[in-house]
């Protein structure tokens, strides 16, 4: 079986909050140390440009969010890590699934009809101050999925309308030019809380009621000292339902510590004492990783380096599939001859290819040859077709991976950078 593909990405439009950790960045963190799945992480700034018109807001989310992944302990080397936006290949498919998507798809959009109700019930003109941006909002989102056939999309509730909608704009394009997409799959985190504010609501930008993550030692305190609770004195008993306190303390403890909590409610903990303990909780869960945030934000540069080196491993399966697809809908140079019958077929050209063939000495080979015809590898001969088979199908699913096991039986190889994008094209599909 080949490996389960796993994606999701942030949008860059602020700093990350404890909610933001609990919800989405400690689960991503914790799910791409899974053996048997490829993870592809990335941040999401063109989606960020929809809601945020200022540039610095936007340049420093980046930072701050991927710098934040990087801190909590997401390895680049083990994960596919990367910045939308050096994916030239996104926008360009995010056209060519513009032009199978259907306008009252988009016009059913939880986000999109949110605005018109609005502008509705204010007695405004329905698309007042709609962008088109946020109109096409799920198409780019489609695009980042379908680019690298997710198999699973880890998202929140309020994101399972996009996956639907990607799922039934790959149909149609599947539809149309053939079986180019996997079609994903959301994945919610069922026992993973919302976490409450410092005013008990949910925790949310929109309500300005967050504590950032990363927030320094003394700030974190006189915050998580604001929150709001009922007016019990000490000795009272308290309820730990409906405590934002006790809710924000159960997401970093373990169950031990959290049944000594609701004890110490339950016996009339001061606010001010169940507050410190809160406090010194999440700091020590904190404290490490801040070390690492702090330093890495010094270091921008690094940041950087480490994006671009995911973005040329994401591009290793972007610009081979992105060919692909610009043959299959008739983007083609006018030098090859118009094949519109089989659109399987169609991609061909285009693509990467292995050739299964018998020689003179009765042996048989293969050969993977680049979108060219080139030569990337070339086996040594096999008894029997059957061994030929498998060493191809196993290159196609493990991908490079498979190339130190079949070395022995390989008399030639091109260039590891070449190979592995060659590679990474049947692994991907
Ligand atoms: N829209 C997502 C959010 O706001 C972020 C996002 C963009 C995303 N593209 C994605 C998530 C693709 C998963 C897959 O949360």
């Amino acid at each position: 079986m080949s490996l389960r593909r796993v994606l999701t990405g942030i949008t860059t439009s602020g700093t990350p909050h404890l909610g933001n950790y609990v919800g989405a960045i400690r689960p991503t963190v914790r799910a791409s140390r899974q053996p048997d799945t490829r993870n592809f992480y990335f941040l999401a700034d063109y989606h960020a440009l929809i809601k945020v018109g200022e540039p610095a807001r936007v340049q420093r989310s980046t930072l701050e969010i991927a710098a934040t992944w990087l801190a909590c302990g997401l390895d680049p080397d083990k994960v596919t890590f990367y910045r939308q936006s050096d994916i030239p290949e996104i926008p360009e498919l995010t056209w060519l699934l513009t032009c199978v998507t259907g306008k009252g798809l988009l016009n059913r959009a939880h986000a999109y009809k949110a605005s018109v109700d609005k502008n509705n019930a204010a007695g405004e003109d329905p698309d007042a101050g709609v962008t088109a941006g946020l109109f096409m909002y799920p198409v780019l989102m489609a695009a980042d999925i379908l680019m690298f056939n997710a198999h699973q999309v880890p998202v929140g509730r309020d994101q399972i309308q996009h996956i639907e909608m990607a799922r039934d704009i790959a149909s149609s394009f599947n539809h149309l030019y053939g079986e180019h997409f996997t079609l994903p799959e959301a994945v919610i985190e069922e026992h993973v809380a919302t976490l409450p504010g410092l005013d008990g609501r949910k925790m949310s930008k929109s309500y300005d009621n967050t504590i950032p993550l990363f927030a320094p030692r003394e700030q974190l305190r006189k915050l998580i000292m604001g929150i709001l609770t009922d007016s019990r004195a000490p000795g009272e008993p308290k309820d730990t339902d409906g405590s934002a306190v006790f809710q924000l303390f159960q997401a970093f403890a373990s169950a031990e510590e959290t049944a000594e909590l609701a004890r110490a409610y339950a016996e009339g903990i001061a606010w001010g004492e169940a507050k410190e303990r809160l406090f010194e909780r999440l700091d020590r869960e904190i404290a490490p990783m801040r070390g690492v945030y702090d330093e890495l934000m010094r270091d921008p540069a690094r940041i950087e380096h480490i994006l671009k080196a995911g973005a040329e491993k994401a591009r290793a399966v972007a610009t081979p599939f992105t060919a692909q697809l610009r043959h299959a809908v008739g983007l083609r140079p006018l030098v090859s001859a118009p094949s519109s019958a089989q659109p399987a077929k169609a991609g061909k050209a285009a693509v990467p290819s292995f050739k299964q063939y018998r020689e003179n000495d009765g042996l048989f080979y293969f050969k993977l040859l680049d979108a060219k015809g080139q030569i990337l590898l070339q086996s040594k001969g096999f008894p029997g077709p059957r061994d030929a088979a498998q060493s191809i199908s196993r290159l196609q699913k493990e991908g490079e991976s498979a190339l130190p096991a079949l070395a022995d039986s390989l008399a030639l190889q091109a260039e590891a950078e070449r190979v592995r994008a060659a590679l990474a094209f049947f692994v991907a599909n």
